[in-house]
């Protein structure tokens, strides 16, 4: 994008702010010079250079303090901490356990879990929202539930059954989720199935996609009013905590790589050169069988996929350029150009391919629907359907947020078709906790095309101007949220409660 694009597009989004932000809304807490990048002498874009091509990072582990066989317990701390994101340069994130992404958590399906969280942050209120698991709503971390700053509550839950998949963990306090996750707190967790039907020899390879943006002294610069409108994308974008980094392996070994996208707002549209994948899970864990030959993948936020790759030569992961649609006034200045997440380096003696079985797991689809619910996204009024997205417009059903109020309701067993409308502007990627749920059809331009194949969702991306329709049944009673997983829109009010009786 040229600078002189995003100046305009900036200083209209600081006029939306000035108009459209209502009480709800965070303008109230960013000073001016958060939200004119021209007077706060913050230009964005500019995030200083970081160190880059170091060897891709194993993630840290959560170790097990319990000795019984099928407890798994462990503790997360959330406080700031300093990183050197390049020589000399410390720049404070918040991290848990001291790590930025935190601390990989393996578990297997049927255990007990006890997580012990005590919140060091300076002044805000968080929680761990386990997002895609299917844990008691009180367990679950959401913004009713928050743990105050020095406090430690512990959350304790027991994996189902099917329940193995590649899910992850981030903060989820009402208003400032997008705040707490831009500045590190984001983490994966691991549920194992009791046997495994991938076969042994393929590298299991968790890869944490995130974004930052710094600013010249190599603090995490404050959202700008443009952030909030289109949700903020870092400049410099970090697997496993580093920047662009090197991962070695021997010439066609297979790896079994576990995607997360967890960003706060960033679309990656993610390919290798050179090398198709073999797609063979989503969010909610293994398809039913593998799906070779697939050359491209779309991760919105808050999505995950696991595919296999075997890399017979040197290559790169690339993330692709993504019209989110994120379009303001007329001057669309986000689409960003092709950029390099991570190096593939095939180096030493050759290894043999692994064979996938062509079965992966029995997913059944879920029996007919026997109710039906309707959410339409979007900035409400007229101001709205102009301009694509205002501040403080933020709505579902065209309402904002109130953590007071039931704005759905389902019974526990019941199978129900959800539809969701996105007559905005722009992209929103809609995520429903609680339990996961099969995406049946998308509607777009009058045309309704069926999905190819079954899959286990807790995150589906809507694209601007289209409807996707799911089945989803809940398990578990209590309130539950669903929301647009860009967190800018959620904690501005794209979010409502489902109640769960
Ligand atoms: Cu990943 Cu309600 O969140
Ligand atoms: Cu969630
Ligand atoms: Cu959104």
């Amino acid at each position: 994008m040229k600078r002189r694009d995003f100046i305009g597009a900036t200083g209209s989004a600081t006029l939306l702010a000035a108009c459209g932000g209502g009480s709800d809304s965070p303008v109230g807490m960013m000073s001016s010079g958060d939200m004119n990048p021209g007077t706060s002498g913050l230009p964005l874009g500019t995030t200083p250079a970081l160190t880059e091509g170091q060897p891709l990072r194993a993630l840290p582990r959560l170790a097990n303090g319990s000795a019984t066989a099928g407890v798994f317990e462990g503790t997360l701390v959330c406080a700031p901490t300093e990183i050197e994101l390049a020589p000399g340069r410390r720049t404070t994130l918040w991290a848990y356990n001291g790590a930025v992404p935190g601390p990989l958590i393996e578990a297997s399906v049927g255990d007990r879990v006890r997580i012990a969280f005590t919140n060091q942050l300076p002044a805000q209120e968080s929680t761990i929202h386990w997002h895609g698991m299917p844990v008691p709503a009180s367990e679950d971390g959401n913004p009713l539930d928050p743990v105050a700053p020095g406090a430690t509550r512990v959350y304790e839950f027991t994996l189902p059954k099917d329940s193995a998949a590649s899910y992850w963990y981030h903060p989820h306090p009402h208003r400032v989720t997008h705040e707490q996750v831009f500045r590190g707190l984001a983490g994966v967790f691991i549920v194992h199935p009791a046997v495994d039907p991938l076969p042994p020899g393929l590298v299991d390879t968790p890869l944490v996609l995130t974004d930052l943006r710094l600013d010249a002294g190599y603090q995490i610069a404050p959202n700008t009013g443009m952030d909030y409108v289109v949700g903020r994308e870092g400049d410099a974008l970090l697997v496993n905590g580093g920047h662009r980094p090197v991962l070695t392996t021997a010439p066609g070994a297979t790896h079994r790589l576990r995607l997360f996208n967890a960003t706060n707002a960033r679309y990656l549209r993610l390919a290798f050169d050179g090398t198709a994948m073999t797609l063979i899970g989503t969010d909610g864990g293994l398809l039913a069988a593998p799906i070779a030959g697939v050359t491209e993948v779309l991760l919105a936020p808050g999505e995950r996929v696991e595919a296999v790759v075997r890399f017979a030569a040197d290559s790169v992961l690339r993330a692709l350029a993504y019209d989110r649609g994120s379009m303001v006034m007329g001057m669309n200045g986000m689409v960003r150009a092709s950029e390099a997440l991570l190096t593939v380096r095939a180096q030493g003696a050759a290894v043999a391919p692994v064979v996938l079985p062509t079965t992966l797991r029995t997913l059944a689809a879920l029996p007919a629907a026997g109710s039906f619910q309707r959410f339409v996204l979007g900035p409400s009024g007229m101001m709205g359907g102009m301009m694509g997205m205002t501040m403080g417009a933020l709505t579902i059903n065209g309402r904002s947020f109130d953590p007071l109020r039931i704005d759905a309701t389902s019974r526990v067993g019941a199978v129900e078709l959800w539809e969701v409308a996105n007559p905005t502007g722009m992209d929103h990627p809609f995520h429903l906790h609680g339990t996961q749920f099969q995406v049946v059809e998308r509607m777009s331009g009058g045309v309704t095309t069926p999905v190819p194949w079954l899959a286990w969702k807790d995150t589906v991306n809507v694209a601007h101007g289209e409807t996707v329709r799911f089945k989803v049944r809940q398990s578990l009673p209590g309130v539950r949220m669903y929301h647009c997983h860009i967190l800018e829109h959620e904690d501005q009010g794209m979010m409502g409660t489902l109640s769960v009786s």
